[in-house]
This record gives structure tokens, C-alpha cells and sequence, in this order.
């Protein structure tokens, strides 16, 4: 298992060239079964993930190539409606088949995915918007088994918002007969973005970017041509990496509007944020202020920052206090900062964090990608040598991370 080895005490100076977003990726390599043909999407992230997903597609049926950033997806053979349990728990997306699969062969025999890391995470939204548009799941020996399934329109309303079920219900909507309503739904970019791109391929949808959105069935789709919008979390967390360390880092290629709480966040712990149209500039203070965190759905402080946020905040001059709303136990890294010196207390969902001047360097390990993440941030604020380990959760989600590290004068390499 390869592990990162860093030389913290650097400020970060340079610039970045920020990935295409893995969520946004995600739901539109999903979206390639619904239209038998050749898909081009560009910009899309070398990483694990999108890996594991090609590989999905692949069992399927698909012909999938990558070519630098270029991903394309011939649907055309697509022939077998199952998505093993093998791929679907190393990965929770893959469960965004299950809905292309009933639109086009009217089954789907799809693992149901199991806990997470850091607690449950249900899909029951999910099933139960694909339920009331006219499919009967059955749970059979761990799989979501749908068979003789013809999607209906109907209106779903959905009590959390919820990003995997609002594009779970879009991609199921798209064409089936009638026209369905969603309501309370997720307006995340990877969403909004998702919608774009099938209008652009013949679907009919109304409200994006809006809670409600308003989709007519279409008969059939053209396939994809599009470029993934940048990561705007991986953006963000080298925003953090200039918070942490004093440095001054320019972001390269992105959507600053995406990531605008997370930039409002660390203006507030002192960091000065100069927005372009397609970069952002940002300095680190000498020592981050304390700031108060709640995340909430887009647009607010999304939860995929709260790991990254709390790392900052750990070195802040004063007592921070980090409450996730979205995933009540994802905290893994706390414990981990805390070998690192950091003063933190968990009271439930909420992190009372109180700044210290130093962490210092530690051997530590990680459960999932976004707490990865904090600990290489707090090792390159550290005094000394931090190891990570189990970095797989990193490559996950951030392409290239430590060569873009090292390329901002981080001292950081992959230890074999
Ligand atoms: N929820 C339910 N029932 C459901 C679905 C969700 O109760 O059927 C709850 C969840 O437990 C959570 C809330 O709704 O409390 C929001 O979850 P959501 O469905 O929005 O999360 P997701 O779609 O499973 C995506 C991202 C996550 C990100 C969340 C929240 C992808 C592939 N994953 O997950 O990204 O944390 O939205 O923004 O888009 C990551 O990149 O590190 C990551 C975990």
C-alpha cells in the first residue's frame, strides 16, 4: 500500500491546474447507457474512481478507451443489466446504472451498496423516487433486482436533499412516458451540470439549478459530447493548502462560483481571495482565524470540505467550531489530527476545534478520501515528518495530488 511521506513547514507558492470534477464525471459516464452510441466526455479525472465506473460500464457491455483526460464510452454493445457487488462496495456510485438500465431494457440486477466508512449512507430515496415511477424492486441475496419495469412520470418529492437520488431520478426520468416532477431536488453543479448535458443530447428538462426541476419524457437520446466541469473540492482544498501554510496559490481553470462558501470561509479566517473569471488567486494569512462551519447543500459550506476546513482551523489563533449536517459521524480524521497535536473535541456532528501554533508531524492514516485529504493538509503544516498511509482513499478523488503538491514546493513523495 503506497504512502505519502511530507516535510511540512513550506508555504505553497505557484499555480494549479485543477481537475475535472469526480462527481460531476460520475453521473454523465452513467448517463452514456441511455443513448446506444459513442460518448466523448473530456476533462474527465484519471482517477480511481472514474476508473472503477469505466470498469462498471464495462461489465455492462461497453467499450471504454481513456486517452489522457479524453473518456470514450461506445454503448452500443451494452448487453448485461448486472452491476456486481465486487465494484458497487468499492464505490457507491455505481448504483447511478440502476436507473439507465430500467430506462433502456426495462431490468436491472444492481448491488446494493453496503455502509460506508464513516456510517450509513441509505439510498432509499432512490428506490423509492424509481418506485413511484412504476418499478417494483425487489432486494434479492444483496442485489436491487427490477424486472418488466416501464418508467412512468410521476412527482417525487424527496424530505433531504440529496444529490445520488435527484440524478438517480433524473437519469430515470429522461425517457420515461409522461413527465415527472422533483421536487426539494439537489442543485448541486455535478446536478445542474448533469441536466446540461442532456438537454444538450435531446431531453427535456425545466428548473434547472432550481429545487424543482420538471422533466419530459423523450423517446430517444443523442449521444454525449462534453467537457466535466472543474473539481471545485479539489479546488477548494488547495485553496485550504494556502490557508494552512501562508502561501499564495493561483487556481488555474475553475468556476469560482462553485466553490464561492468554502473561498467566503477562508476570506473570514483571513485569507485574501482575488476571483477571475476562470482562476482564483488565493493568500494565507500568517495564522488562520477561527471560523464558525455548518455545512448544508449547495450553496452552502458543502460537507466534502468540513474534513479539510477542521485541519485549517487547527492551527487557527483561537476555538473554531465545525458542525456536518449532512453526515453526522464523518470524522474520522479528528482522531488522526489529534496525534498530530491538535486540540480537538467531538461532542456528536459538532468539532469544537481550539487553534494551536504547531502540529507536528506523525504517521497517520486515513478512512476515507475527503479525511485524507486533512491530514496531507495538516502535514504540510506540521513541523516535521507526517506519514499518510492507506493513500488508495486519496486516489480516489484527487488527480495527481502530490505532483501538483510538490509542483507549489511542497516536500512531499508517494512511498511505494
Ligand atoms: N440520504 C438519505 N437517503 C438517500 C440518499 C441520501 O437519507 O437515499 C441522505 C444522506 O444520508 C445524507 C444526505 O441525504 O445525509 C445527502 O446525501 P447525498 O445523497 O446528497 O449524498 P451522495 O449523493 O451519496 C454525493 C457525493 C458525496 C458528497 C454528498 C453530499 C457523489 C458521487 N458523491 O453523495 O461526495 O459528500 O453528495 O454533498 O457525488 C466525496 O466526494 O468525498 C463524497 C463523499
Amino acid at each position: 500500500m503506497d504512502k505519502l511521506r511530507i516535510t511540512g513547514g513550506r508555504a505553497l507558492e505557484g499555480a494549479v491546474r485543477i481537475s475535472g470534477s469526480k462527481n460531476a464525471a460520475l453521473p454523465v459516464m452513467a448517463a452514456t447507457l441511455l443513448a446506444p452510441g459513442v460518448h466523448r466526455l473530456r476533462n474527465v479525472p484519471r482517477l480511481r474512481d472514474t476508473q472503477t465506473f469505466a470498469r462498471v460500464l464495462e461489465l455492462l457491455g461497453a467499450k471504454v478507451a481513456f486517452e489522457g483526460n479524453l473518456l470514450t464510452i461506445d454503448t452500443q454493445g451494452v448487453n448485461s443489466v448486472e452491476a456486481p457487488y465486487e465494484l458497487v462496495k468499492t464505490m457507491r456510485a455505481s448504483i447511478y446504472v440502476l436507473a439507465p438500465l430500467l430506462a433502456r431494457f426495462g431490468r436491472a440486477r444492481v448491488s446494493l451498496p453496503g455502509g460506508c466508512a464513516w456510517g450509513p449512507r441509505p439510498v432509499n430515496l432512490h428506490l423509492a423516487g424509481l418506485q413511484s415511477m412504476g418499478a417494483a424492486l425487489e432486494i434479492e441475496h444483496g442485489y436491487i433486482v427490477g424486472r418488466d419495469v416501464r418508467l412512468k412520470g410521476a412527482t417525487v418529492g424527496f424530505d433531504v436533499v440529496s444529490v445520488g437520488a435527484t440524478v438517480q431520478l433524473m437519469l430515470a426520468a429522461v425517457l420515461a412516458e409522461g413527465s415527472t416532477v422533483l421536487e426539494n431536488a439537489a442543485i448541486e453543479p455535478d446536478v445542474t451540470v448533469l441536466g446540461e448535458v442532456l438537454v444538450a443530447c435531446g431531453a427535456r428538462i425545466e428548473g434547472l439549478g432550481t429545487r424543482r426541476l420538471e422533466i419530459h419524457g423523450v423517446s430517444a437520446l443523442r449521444p454525449i459530447e462534453t467537457s466535466i466541469i472543474p473539481d471545485r473540492i479539489e479546488a477548494a482544498t488547495f485553496a485550504a493548502a494556502a490557508a494552512m501554510t501562508g502561501g499564495r496559490i493561483r487556481l488555474e481553470g475553475v468556476r469560482p462560483e462553485h466553490f464561492e462558501a468554502s473561498l467566503r470561509k477562508l476570506e473570514e479566517a483571513g485569507c485574501v481571495v482575488e476571483r477571475g473569471a476562470d482562476a482564483v488567486a488565493v493568500a494565507g494569512p500568517a495564522r488562520p482565524r477561527p471560523v464558525n462551519v455548518v455545512t448544508q447543500p449547495y450553496p452552502g459550506f458543502p460537507t466534502d470540505m468540513q474534513a479539510q476546513m477542521i485541519a485549517v482551523c487547527a492551527v487557527a489563533s483561537g476555538t473554531s467550531v465545525i458542525e456536518d449536517t449532512i453526515y453526522l459521524d464523518r470524522f474520522t480524521h479528528v482522531q488522526e489530527l489529534v496525534r498530530m497535536g491538535a486540540h480537538i473535541e467531538l461532542k456528536g456532528n459538532v468539532a469544537v476545534v481550539a487553534g494551536v501554533e504547531r502540529l507536528s508531524g506523525a504517521q497517520v492514516m486515513a478512512t476515507d478520501l475527503r479525511a485524507s485529504a486533512s491530514l496531507v493538509l495538516a502535514g504540510l503544516a506540521a513541523e516535521g515528518e507526517t506519514v499518510v498511509d492507506r493513500i488508495y482513499h486519496l486516489d480516489r478523488g484527487y488527480e495527481a495530488l502530490e505532483k501538483k503538491l510538490g509542483a507549489l514546493g511542497a516536500r512531499i513523495e508517494r512511498v511505494k
